[in-house]
């Protein structure tokens, strides 16, 4: 008897999966891919110019979405999904790839619209809603031409009076298609006035959080006694450190970051943001001979305490090719935090781990980046290849 029951049940799996395997629909089959892993960049209003919100849409465009789903470019995540894998990661799996392709080849039939799932709705403007505290630069033009980026670091006082415990940020950019990325600085020496530096690569203090399109607020954890968050303290002023790529000439922006606050009283355990390994960014200079590949590389320890790490901030310029970040403990174990096998830089991200990593005092943290300064690499346009 139940010996039947189990065979029932692996033939009703079998031609279940024949059915999705091998013709899908797109109301029961594509549409759940697109509207998941897809909309959030890909609706009217949001950072691409290509709206796949409708199937006539995805249809137009079923060659190009085969092409960059299979290729893996589409959707964009940088790192090696079998070294480690993050929250709010966002990739196809082999399957929802042969989906695709096999409704392509049978000719993107439609299927019962009936069956299709609720399109998830997307709000341009805010994730988290009423801010505490937001601030907003001046408007500002971009200067980048046909083949100079513009990055401008735009310092603007909190205005606050006393310390304030931070539970979430949020960055709004305000020409979505131009903000290529912004790094957000809490600045402890006050400024009175906004102020705007030019050629500035990075601001003044402790970078708190980036942004780049597609990013989420981050939203420090908080469960049952522990809340975690970071100080803002008085007086203080953020640094906004925005990248404009080549090509967004004359285009207008007006960012603003938004602060969420815990209650005066709450205690919380602090966050704190630090360069660990910074090869360049302070420090010396390095050299890339032409025509070759070079590895840059940094240790950072043996640690004198323990730690827990919550987040992974892998950054390279145009010649990054690959990155890998990892540490070893003082008993000889390895700790994976980020690999990154095709350095892209449109795609600089934050990345949050699922759980706090725990780095144990005596550890050494070892990070590995090759460039690549060939002549093909200069004759890149990283404008017109993606911010089209
Ligand atoms: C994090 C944001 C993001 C996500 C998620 C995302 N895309 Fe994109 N996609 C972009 C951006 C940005 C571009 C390039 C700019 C443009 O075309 O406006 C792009 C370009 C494309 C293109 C055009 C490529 C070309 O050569 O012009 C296609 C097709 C595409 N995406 C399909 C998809 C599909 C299918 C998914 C989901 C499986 C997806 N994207 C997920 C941001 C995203």
């Amino acid at each position: 008897m139940s010996f039947r029951v189990l065979l029932t049940i692996c033939v009703f799996l079998i031609s279940y999966n024949f059915i999705n395997g091998q013709s899908p629909n797109y109301s029961e089959d594509i549409a759940p891919i697109i509207y998941n892993k897809c909309l959030q960049c890909h609706h009217v209003g949001g950072i691409s110019s290509l709206s796949l919100e409708t199937y006539a849409n995805t249809v137009t465009n079923a060659g190009m979405i085969q092409h960059v789903t299979s290729s893996g470019e589409m959707p964009p995540w940088p790192p090696d999904t079998l070294y480690k894998n993050y929250a709010y990661e966002n990739v196809l799996s082999l399957q929802e790839i042969n989906s695709i392709t096999n409704w392509i080849s049978n000719g993107s039939p439609i299927g019962d619209t009936s069956l299709l799932p609720t399109m998830p709705t997307f709000n341009n403007t805010s994730q988290l809603g009423m801010p505490d505290l937001e601030l907003q630069i001046p408007t500002y033009t971009s200067t980048a031409t046909t083949n100079s980026d513009d990055y401008v670091c735009i310092s603007i006082p909190t205005g606050l009076l006393q310390d304030k415990k931070v539970k979430a940020i949020e960055v709004i950019a305000g020409n979505v298609q131009i903000v290529h990325h912004v790094l957000v600085y809490i600045d402890a020496f006050p400024n009175n006035s906004t102020i705007i530096t030019t050629d500035c690569m990075g601001g003044e203090g402790s970078m708190i959080y980036s942004y780049a399109p597609g990013s989420k607020p981050l939203i420090f954890p908080e469960e049952n006694n522990n809340k975690f968050g970071s100080i803002l303290p008085a007086n203080s002023s953020i640094t906004l450190a925005m990248h404009y790529p080549e090509g967004s000439y004359g285009q207008i922006d007006s960012t603003k970051v938004r602060f969420y606050f815990y209650p005066e009283n709450t205690t919380i355990r602090e966050v704190s943001n630090d360069f660990l390994i910074n090869e360049g960014l302070f420090g010396i200079p390095f050299y890339l001979p032409p025509n070759q590949i070079t590895q840059i590389s940094g240790t950072y320890g043996p640690t004198i305490e323990d730690y827990s790490f919550m987040s992974v901030f892998p950054h390279m310029h145009l010649l990054g090719k690959d990155f890998i970040c990892y540490a070893v403990t003082p008993l000889n174990d390895t700790i994976n935090l980020i690999k990154i096998n095709n350095w892209d830089f449109e795609w600089q991200g934050s990345y949050f781990f699922k759980k706090f990593i725990k780095i144990p005092a005596g550890s050494t943290i070892y990070a590995y980046g090759n460039y690549d300064n060939c002549q093909c690499n200069k004759s890149k346009s990283y404008y017109s290849s993606i911010w089209s």
